[in-house]
């Protein structure tokens, strides 16, 4: 079974086609980054008209290469959320619209899943069972997954998720949009030791999270400098950065670990944009090994938001036999 699948929950356009026996056959993506970067965040009307905008030509480019027509496409796929509602909506019609067009099925994909599911695309694949990290701009999650659909939450943050304070902390330092990646560049450069910043909730017994008084601590220092009658020089701000991740990968990587320890279970997939940071990488393969553990990542381009993770979780939940492949049923609801 051909599966379209549509990705429109934030700022990046994705369409993917899936084989449900061969895998990803093509995908595209546009973001929309550069766009939202003289805003400082995402200008949720801008994103969904950029949608609009993107996402035939888009389907079009998906289809050619994977050597496909339309007629080829036995099902649709969509994010229906969480997201942006105007812009979701826009992933959601296209989809329902192309499926009523046709008279094929139109499966709705919950964004999380699509994350959660996208280390199967890696090679290798990691088997059942497995401790998720799920860590992206609105969402942190430690996750015990026993088969696709099958999920038990095990720790959440109680504020701000880790993206978000990657994101915020950035903002501090006078980083542009999206922060997470110029931050941990800028970290680069740094010494995490100049400064002491907290490891929020690291020894709270339990698998929960929270950023937000990380955030606070980051602006006290910022402001601590101003104070002075200054502004931090470029080589504390690399510092402060350099610190911010240290922190923020400290409390993942520590959490990761005891989900690890508390379910006996050897594997960790770590999905969503955070999964990009290096440094998160590097403090887990260098720690798993002493719990017998190992770490699996989604292919890179596939860490934040695309439609390839889509078109793959309607794969997997149409092989789990999950999905009622009805054809009548094109109403359409999401759930920002
Ligand atoms: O999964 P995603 O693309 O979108 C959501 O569903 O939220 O995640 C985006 C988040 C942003 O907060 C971004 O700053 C963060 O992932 N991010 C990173 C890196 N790349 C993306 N954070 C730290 N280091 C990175 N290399
Ligand atoms: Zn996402």
């Amino acid at each position: 079974m051909i599966i379209l699948g549509f990705e429109s929950s934030c700022d990046e356009t994705g369409v993917a086609v899936v084989d449900t026996a061969r895998g990803l056959l093509a995908h595209a993506l546009h973001t929309q980054i550069a766009m939202h970067q003289e805003y400082g965040g995402v200008v949720p009307e801008l994103a969904s008209r950029d949608h609009v905008r993107r996402v035939l030509p888009l389907t079009r480019k998906t289809l050619a290469d994977a050597g496909l027509t339309v007629a080829d496409v036995d099902a649709v796929a969509y994010t229906a959320g969480p997201g942006l509602a105007g812009a979701l909506l826009v992933g959601a019609s296209v989809a329902q619209a192309f499926a009523w067009a046709r008279d094929l099925p139109a499966i709705a994909i919950h964004h999380l899943e699509g994350h959660l599911l996208s280390p199967l695309l890696a090679d290798p694949r990691p088997e059942f069972p497995f401790v998720a990290l799920l860590v992206s701009g609105g969402h942190t999650q430690l996750m015990r997954v026993d088969g696709v659909g099958r999920y038990a939450l095990l720790g959440e943050t109680l504020d701000d998720a880790a993206g978000e304070a990657f994101d915020k902390s950035a903002k501090l330092l006078g980083l542009g949009y999206p922060g997470g990646p110029a931050l941990a560049a800028m970290a680069e450069h740094g010494d995490a030791s100049r400064f002491e910043l907290p490891r929020p909730m690291l020894h709270s017994g339990d698998l929960d999270f929270s950023f937000s008084g990380l955030k606070t601590a980051v602006l006290t220092r910022v402001r601590a400098a101003e104070k002075d009658g200054g502004t931090l020089d470029d080589q504390a701000r690399a510092d402060l950065a350099a610190a911010t991740q240290a922190a923020i990968v400290d409390v993942l990587a520590a959490k990761a670990e005891k989900a690890l320890k508390q379910t006996g279970l050897k594997r960790l997939v770590v999905a969503g944009g955070v999964g990009a940071n290096k440094r998160l990488r590097a403090r887990l393969a260098q720690s798993l090994p002493r719990l017998k553990a190992r770490a699996y990542f989604p292919p890179l381009e596939l860490c934040t938001d695309n439609g390839a993770m889509i078109a793959f979780a309607a794969s997997e939940r149409v092989k789990a036999g999950l999905v009622t492949l009805r054809r009548d049923e094109h109403a359409f609801t999401v759930r920002p």
